[in-house]
């Protein structure tokens, strides 16, 4: 089908009561199976890439990747820039052909973030692109100094969400409500009293960062709260080093990397579908 935006999938979503999700990508074999699974189940899908994926992959060559292998599905896809960092990142993805970007100012002052992210909605609306906005840094579920961990830091204000969105004019954004990014250590503990309020006093579709490891029913319950983009990376990344460890311990020597790649590439297919039947967005294309 198309490459589509951000808004047009999430106020679809929103409206019809599931999540896309958003799957982060590097390289050609992460890509093809994303694209695959949301085929085969016929769901709407995100494929995001972070600056460093995109520096990586060269933003022209990915975009143009993603457009060829789309051209092909019946589903509508959509292109996006996650985490990024400023505002010339942002410029950059709007040259690349990106139908969405992300900002991430959560880690600044609420005005500056607010200042800063107004500056590209302005930019990428004029391109006819989607904006993803921040509130509350979202960090990583790690063990942090002295045992301490660092998931459960920067609950989002549903006041400051409020007054972002209002002078923003973002399409939709994460706000960190107990979720964080890698693997989380012990169960995460989403905070819904705040998901709810945030959801009742900004009104947009919401995104939730930090999908590995966040239970089935967690998901599900954020979603009836008003969460239509669901990020996923770790779990995907896993799931291809496991198998390409496995598949070169077994093979020692062998040189064919076609042969090598095939099954981690098929774990990933794997993968993305139950994530996508997670969200349940699967026969929502
Ligand atoms: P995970 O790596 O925890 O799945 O988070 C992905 C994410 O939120 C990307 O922005």
């Amino acid at each position: 089908m198309s490459i589509v935006t951000n808004k047009e999938l999430l106020d679809r979503a929103k409206a019809g009561h599931y999540a896309v999700a958003a799957f982060n990508t590097n390289n050609l074999e992460y890509t093809q199976a994303i694209l695959r699974a949301a085929a085969e189940l016929c769901a709407p899908v995100i494929i995001e890439a972070a600056k460093s994926e995109i520096d990586y992959m060269d933003g022209h060559v990915f975009v143009a990747m993603v457009t060829a292998m789309g051209a092909k599905l019946p589903i509508p896809i959509g292109i996006h820039l996650d985490h990024g960092p400023s505002y010339e990142e942002a410029v950059r993805c709007l040259n690349y052909g990106f139908k969405s970007v992300m900002y991430d100012g959560s880690s600044l002052p609420l005005e500056e973030n607010i200042a800063n992210t107004k500056m590209i909605v302005a930019a990428a609306h004029a391109c006819g692109v989607s904006v993803e906005g921040e509130v509350g840094v979202i960090g990583q579920a790690v063990d942090g100094p002295e045992g301490k961990r660092n998931d459960m830091t920067g609950i989002a204000d549903p006041d400051d969400c409020e007054k972002f969105v209002k002078e923003t004019g973002v399409d939709c954004f994460a706000a960190a409500i107990g979720n964080a990014h890698g693997l989380y250590t012990r169960k995460p503990e989403l905070r819904f009293g705040i998901l709810e309020e945030i959801e009742k006093r900004t009104g947009i579709p919401l995104v939730l960062h930090g999908g590995t490891g966040i239970p089935q029913e967690d998901l599900r319950k954020a979603i009836a709260m008003g969460v239509s983009k669901i990020n996923f990376s770790t779990v995907m990344r896993k799931g291809c080093i496991e198998t390409l460890t496995a598949t070169l311990n077994a093979n020692p020597g062998d040189l064919d990397l076609m042969k090598m790649l095939t099954p981690a590439r098929e774990k990933m297919v794997e993968i993305a579908k139950e994530h996508i039947v997670m969200c349940m967005s699967d026969h929502k294309a």
